[in-house]
């Protein structure tokens, strides 16, 4: 009789039976089920594969050998020796929200501790540290951070690649027979490989996403009964791992999910450490990169933060170009203080400038790098990553620091921290700008992982001695997102790429994992600086608006017709932010037609985006059905309010022009099922429709607040 162990989450849950030897086996996966009583009686088939015994397959972590014959989710060795691992003496400790699984394997002489957690917001998290009991070094050549089980049938697994500028993209695809894999090994989160996928499979949804920022894998294995596991963990260089004798491997957190607005509720409420212990409103904020890249004038950003604070923004971010002799991109990182040339009085009088007006003050650096032509390389060439005898590869003129040698992370710290306390910043845009390649350290051996574990560590060393100062997540825009820098970051750069219309599909698949309070999207100039595209001012904002709403522009160069139109977005973003970043209140449709929907969904309001990309097909659009949370008091509704106040419509009817001008009501059940049935929008075009209760006393909200409630 095997012991069974419940993991429960709001909405999945995962079950399991301790063996007497082997790893735990999946019995159960999924939305809130009940623990299968008969498992713990009935074994499995006597003969799998020919053996001889009854060997599972549906095990969390599955090693090799020992009759399992599918992906290993653990290999190790001890030069060449105990490369099988057989776990014995499992026990458990915690309960359905977190749980402790113990084993030792006694011939390899290696420990396992297995950690289970279930969110209050329905995500499951797993890890797993692996132990070096033995005399000798132990070489884990993998060990992931944890596996889950899908249902076996017909399966569409959706992945994520993309590029520089054009992160996020979704790509669909049925899974089949034998192993679908993503390995990552860019050093960094990578714009091409996002370390998380979502699965469809016996009528559910799962996504399942690795919280780390280095190299990663993904494998999704079909087992012999045409169920599959997902194992998700880091992707080791060879050698890279040795544990000592005591030593221990720590994986990264992998986690599991039934939606979008559990990841984001879980990421917003449980992950994200904000200064204060809550989310505070998310600021509207100007970076100053497109406006003037490396040409820093103080007296120009003090006008450009005056003209930005008369529009309503509410921090002022200093970009690449304050420091060292940072002309261009050619020099100077590492060398962390003030360029005398460009704020010969250093930053205070800017500072006190942007906090005079109301204003945060923010701040870029790019802290893991160097370039070859700085004072710090000159002074430390050896600090760098490298392998000896191999050429130093260059990416944008700059090589990466070892950040697990403590003097290089101590020199960065106190840097940092002497910029930080010279002036009231409270902000910090921490970028990262190229691959890693020669992740070698000074013993020859591969560092990748430990250098994920350094820059990790700096940041929390960072925000511990400067608790309210939030950090931005940049890596060539979206090139380090995931929920492991989200233990210390509160904001994305989503993409270097701010053409709204690329945005929209860029947009559509960060949000999958992103709660949009948390993910960086700023109106900037046109034409784009990327694209050269040509959009208007009101699609640019309402493509931004639902999430943290930024702007990449000098505001000095706007007309004051501009002007008034921007102070218009901003303050229905302030009006609206409430309820466009309430934990869960968000949805999407999937793009339909070159349409876009998203939104947010309040008690008494609800926030519609619709926007056309290209021109459609079809010859008019369906309504638009919105994948609103069913409620027993559905309630009467009409359209509140529209914006722009005339959308770029084709041939709207009557009856359309009544529905938007809010004359017509109707019950929430048809916005679910029925739709809104807006006429179609001219390409590159969009409109924010809010959507208000009208019947009964639940009506909370006015027409100039927004509920979130
Ligand atoms: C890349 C970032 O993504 C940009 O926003 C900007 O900060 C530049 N680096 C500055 O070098």
């Amino acid at each position: 009789m095997r012991t069974t162990i419940t993991i429960r989450s709001t909405a999945l849950s995962l079950v399991l039976g301790l063996p007497e030897r082997g790893m735990p086996e999946i019995l159960a996966f999924g939305r809130a089920v009940a623990a299968p009583e008969f498992w713990p009686r009935v074994d499995r088939p006597g003969r799998v594969n020919g053996m001889d015994v009854s060997v599972p397959m549906s095990v969390l972590l599955p090693t090799g050998g020992l009759g399992f014959f599918g992906w290993p989710a653990i290999a190790g060795h001890r030069a060449g020796r105990d490369f099988i691992l057989g776990f014995t003496g499992w026990h458990a400790e915690g309960d359905e929200a977190a749980t402790v699984l113990a084993a030792r394997d006694p011939v390899a002489r290696i420990g396992i501790k297995i950690n289970l957690k279930a969110s209050a917001h329905g995500v499951i998290s797993m890890s797993i540290a692996l132990s070096n009991e033995g005399n000798d070094s132990y070489w884990l050549d993998r060990c992931m951070a944890a596996s889950f089980l899908i249902p076996d049938g017909p399966a569409e697994l959706t992945s994520f690649t993309g590029m520089w500028g054009r992160e996020f993209q979704m790509r669909r695809a049925p899974l089949s027979n034998g192993l679908w894999m993503q390995e990552n090994r860019r050093g960094r989160t990578s714009h091409d490989r996002f370390p998380g996928v979502i699965v469809a499979a016996g009528g559910e949804t799962f996504g399942f996403h690795l919280g780390w920022s280095g190299n990663h894998q993904i494998a999704v294995d079909t087992l012999d009964d045409g169920r599959r596991l997902v194992h998700l963990g880091e992707l080791f260089e060879p050698g890279e791992i040795r544990l000592a004798p005591g030593e221990s491997y720590q994986s990264p957190v992998a986690y599991a999910g039934p939606d979008s607005a559990a990841f984001h509720a879980f990421v917003q409420e449980e992950l994200v450490s904000w200064p204060g212990g809550r989310m505070q409103p998310r600021p509207v904020m100007l970076n100053t990169w497109e406006g003037n890249y490396f040409n820093h004038q103080p007296a120009s950003l003090m006008a450009q933060a005056s003209a930005a604070a008369a529009l309503g923004i509410e921090r002022f971010v200093v970009d690449d170009g304050w420091f060292g002799r940072r002309d261009d991109d050619s020099t100077s990182l590492g060398d962390w203080t003030v360029d005398a040339k460009k704020y010969p009085d250093g930053l205070q009088p800017l500072v006190e400038h942007v906090t005079g007006l109301g204003m945060q003050f923010g701040l870029w650096f790019e802290p893991e790098m160097v370039n070859p032509q700085s004072r710090l390389y000159a002074a430390h060439p050896d600090w760098v990553l490298q392998v000896e005898g191999r050429p130093l590869l260059l990416s944008r003129n700059q090589l990466v620091l070892d950040l697990t040698r403590p003097e290089v992370a101590d020199y960065l710290f106190e840097a940092m921290r002497a910029v930080l306390a010279s002036v009231a910043i409270t902000y910090i845009k921490w970028d990262m700008n190229r691959d890693l390649t020669h992740v070698g350290g000074a013993d020859g051996t591969a560092r990748t992982s430990a250098q994920t574990r350094a820059v990790y560590a700096l940041m929390a060393r960072l925000r511990q001695a400067f608790p309210d100062v939030e950090i931005e997540a940049c890596a060539s825009g979206g090139g380090r997102v995931d929920y492991g820098v989200f233990r210390y970051a509160h904001r994305i750069w989503t993409s270097d790429c701010t053409d709204a219309f690329e945005r929209l599909a860029i947009h559509d698949g960060a949000v999958q994992f992103v709660p949009p309070a948390m993910l960086g999207a700023d109106f900037a100039s046109s034409p784009c600086h990327q694209t050269g595209r040509r959009l208007t001012i009101a699609f640019r904002a309402l493509v931004a608006l639902a999430y943290h709403l930024g702007f990449e522009i000098n505001p000095l160069e706007l007309t004051p017709a501009e002007a008034d139109e921007l102070r218009y977005w901003i303050a229905l973003y302030k009006r609206l932010r409430p309820l466009l970043h309430a934990p869960g209140a968000f949805f999407r449709n999937a793009p339909q037609d070159g349409r876009f929907i998203w939104g947010a969904e309040g008690q008494s309001r609800i926030v519609v985006f619709v926007a056309q990309a290209a021109q459609m097909i079809g010859e008019q659009p369906p309504s638009v059905r919105l994948p609103l949370k069913a409620r027993a008091d559905g309630g009467q509704w009409h359209v509140a309010a529209i914006h722009p106040a005339e959308p770029e419509f084709i041939w709207p009817s009557k009856g359309q022009k009544a529905l938007l001008a809010g004359e017509i009501s109707f019950g929430f059940d048809s916005l679910r099922l029925t739709g809104l049935p807006l006429p179609m929008l001219r390409p590159e075009s969009g409109v924010l429709i809010e959507l208000e209760r009208i019947d009964g006393t639940a009506i909370h909200s006015g027409p100039a607040t927004a509920d979130g409630a």
